[in-house]
């Protein structure tokens, strides 16, 4: 049967770090989707959400943990490292809700030795978390896969059959993609990339969803633009004026200070086009605008604020329903209602 109900893709529109993992949660915990599906590179994403004061920081599951009654699936593009995806079932306690696909690729100790150092490490700035070289042993078909891994054993199964049945049934998919657009191997700064397409038809590919199910892709933006590692960033600005701005971030992964600019209309525009996007959740305006803090209703938000995000509708010809307003997963202005 097909039905009206949505499969929703969340994608990145700049270089990561947009704030996926914070929308994914907020929609999580609202809409209550059947299951979120991770696409994406591995465990060289870091998502923070911030729930009730705590903070959980998450490289390798889907970001909608506090929704107790979503599965948790991690498609078959994505790379695992056991330790850190075991790690995170365990301590957030999800087993009950967890299916990867068997046919996921498992980075080895030696493909994080290999991303620490050289070309990769050096000139391109990766995470070291052993993406690439695992990657590159996919494409080279040498690479194990999660069925072969015995500590995996109990959550593998067939994450594309399980998610095109929910969505035949007309249950809410939401496929959560990492990294951001201009960090695609294809579409990005080539070569200061990761190692795989990141844009929304990959994630779809990553975890076995053909273009023609999926009727929503919301693209994340933050107010202004970070980047961590080599290659070019438009309008960066230097390091003083960064912190003067109160825009300096520190990475999840890795630690290292992320560079910023302002944000860009022309990349932003490339971005909606190469993602097809339907749609714009625009984060952290609370930091353009710290009036804006905590707030919940359009109408609240500071003039300047709403100016901003009409200016950003009017250049992308997309609507931005949600809003984020500070780090909590509910400080979220979410227009959805009133724009449809
Ligand atoms: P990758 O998958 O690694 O690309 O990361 P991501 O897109 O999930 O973003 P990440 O969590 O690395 O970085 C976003 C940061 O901004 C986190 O620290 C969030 O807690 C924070 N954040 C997200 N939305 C908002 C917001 O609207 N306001 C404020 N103040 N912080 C936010
Ligand atoms: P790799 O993906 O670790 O190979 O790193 C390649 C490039 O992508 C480097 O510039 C990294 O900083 C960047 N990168 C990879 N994953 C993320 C992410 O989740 N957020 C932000 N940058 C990332
Ligand atoms: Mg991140």
């Amino acid at each position: 049967m097909v039905t009206d109900m949505p499969a929703m893709v969340v994608v990145g529109g700049c270089f990561g770090d947009e704030g996926k993992g914070k929308i994914v949660s907020y929609l999580a915990m609202k809409d209550k989707p059947s299951a979120t599906v991770r696409g994406g590179v591995g465990p060289n994403a870091g998502h923070t959400v911030v729930y009730e004061g705590r903070s959980y920081k998450l490289r390798m599951l889907p970001s909608a943990i506090l929704s107790k009654q979503t599965r948790l699936m991690i498609g078959a593009g994505v790379l695992i490292n056991p330790n850190v995806l075991l790690d995170e079932i365990k301590t957030f306690d999800v087993s009950s809700r967890i299916l990867i696909d068997s046919q996921c690729s498992i980075i080895e100790d030696d493909h994080i030795e290999r991303d620490k150092g050289g070309h990769l490490r050096e000139r391109i700035g990766t995470t070291g978390s052993g993406t690439g070289p695992a990657n590159s042993d996919r494409v080279l078909r040498i690479a194990k896969v999660a069925k072969d891994i015995t500590s995996l054993k109990s959550y593998v199964g067939d994450v594309s059959l399980e998610v095109n049945r929910l969505i035949d049934d007309g249950a809410l998919v939401i496929l959560e993609g990492t990294q951001g657009t201009f960090l695609s191997l294809y579409h990005g700064t080539y070569p200061y990339v990761t190692s795989k397409d990141v844009t929304a038809s990959a994630i779809c590919s990553d975890v076995g969803v053909g273009p023609k199910r999926v009727s929503d892709v919301l693209i994340v933006f933050k107010s202004y633009v970070t980047r961590v590692g080599e290659g070019f960033l438009p309008g960066e600005l230097r390091e003083e004026e960064t912190i003067k701005r109160g825009w300096r971030e520190i990475a999840t992964v890795t630690g290292r200070v992320r560079r910023s600019a302002p944000f860009n209309f022309e990349l932003a525009e490339r971005a909606v086009m190469l993602n097809s996007a339907t749609q714009i959740a625009l984060t952290k305006l609370d930091i353009l605008f710290p009036d804006a803090r905590g707030m919940t209703r359009f109408g609240d938000l500071p003039k300047d604020a709403k100016s901003f995000v009409k200016c950003i509708e009017d250049s992308l010809k997309l609507p931005v329903s949600i809003v984020g307003t500070g780090p909590e997963v509910f400080d979220i202005v979410d227009r959805r209602v009133q724009l449809s």
